[in-house]
């Protein structure tokens, strides 16, 4: 957990958060409260606004209504280095993995502690912190990772590459962490093992993780609660056991067949 977290708050609280673009409603009023120590699958067909709900939640991107707040601090309140320090509560994993190709592993995962200053910079720094180190030594430890720490991020396997990408989230020490399509690229033994990497964070060290997914079976099988996405309304927000198949189905029904 990071330092400005007060414990009593929930990791994040998404209320009411509505966004369009142009003329296509893409979130149309969404609430939602992530806890700690769960893990939480995002199910929903392309373009129903998954990724965008997951940008609103960390302010890359401004709703036209509703707040998010990011262990208590509300993220529309803040400007500069105040929201750039709130923001660390979260770490952001997307499904194109950026690690910087030519640096080793564990650079890389030294990037995510330090989170704080511009990548430029933490890339022209050439020698990291011993104690900077030591912690992304641990995070990749964390997600079985250590004996490729000094191979080039470029030349990791898919899964490997996510573990590492995993490993920099972790490293961040963030509470949140939300992580878009984490296994899209992945065989299915990959993505099974870094969907239960995702929910050892979450069960093991009381993390708040997101994860949105166009697997269903992982969702169910991994997640501790599924949240249905459809034209920019929550379908549903249950346990695994609770979801009927027919549900995941009506998820990804098209519009003109629906019709
Ligand atoms: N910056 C933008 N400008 C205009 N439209 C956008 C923008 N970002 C997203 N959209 C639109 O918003 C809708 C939702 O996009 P979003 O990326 O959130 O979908 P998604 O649920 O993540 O889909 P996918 O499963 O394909 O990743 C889409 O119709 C998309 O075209
Ligand atoms: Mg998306």
């Amino acid at each position: 957990m990071g330092s400005g977290a007060a414990a009593a708050d929930p990791p994040l609280v998404i209320e009411g958060i509505r966004k369009r673009f142009g003329e296509n409603e893409v979130l149309g009023g969404v609430s939602l409260t992530l806890r700690r120590g769960e893990l939480l699958a995002v199910l929903g067909g392309n373009g129903c606004g998954k990724s965008t709900l997951l940008r609103c939640a960390v302010r890359l991107l401004d709703p036209d209504a509703g707040s998010a707040r990011l262990c208590g601090q509300d993220l529309a309140a803040l400007r500069g280095r105040s929201l750039r320090m709130a923001r660390r509560e979260a770490a952001v994993v997307f499904q194109q993995i950026a690690l910087v190709k030519q640096r080793s592993a564990l650079e890389n995962v030294c990037c995510g502690a330090l989170a704080q200053m511009s990548l430029g910079r933490s890339l022209s720094t050439t020698a990291f912190p011993t104690e900077v180190r030591d912690r992304a030594a641990m995070a990749l430890q964390r997600v079985g990772m250590l004996d490729k720490a000094w191979q080039r991020a470029g030349t990791l396997s898919g899964g490997q590459a996510q573990r590492v990408a995993i490993a920099r989230a972790y490293c961040q020490q963030a509470t949140v962490i939300l992580a878009d399509e984490p296994v899209s690229a992945l065989d299915p033994r990959a993505a099974e093992e870094v969907m239960e990497l995702l929910a050892d964070l979450a069960h093991s060290d009381g993390l708040a993780v997101l994860a949105v997914l166009h697997q269903p079976e992982l969702a169910l099988r991994h997640a501790d609660r599924v949240l249905g996405m459809r034209l920019g309304a929550f379908a549903f927000d249950k346990r695994p056991d609770e979801v009927a198949p027919e549900e995941i189905e009506a998820l990804y029904v098209h519009l003109h067949e629906a019709a």
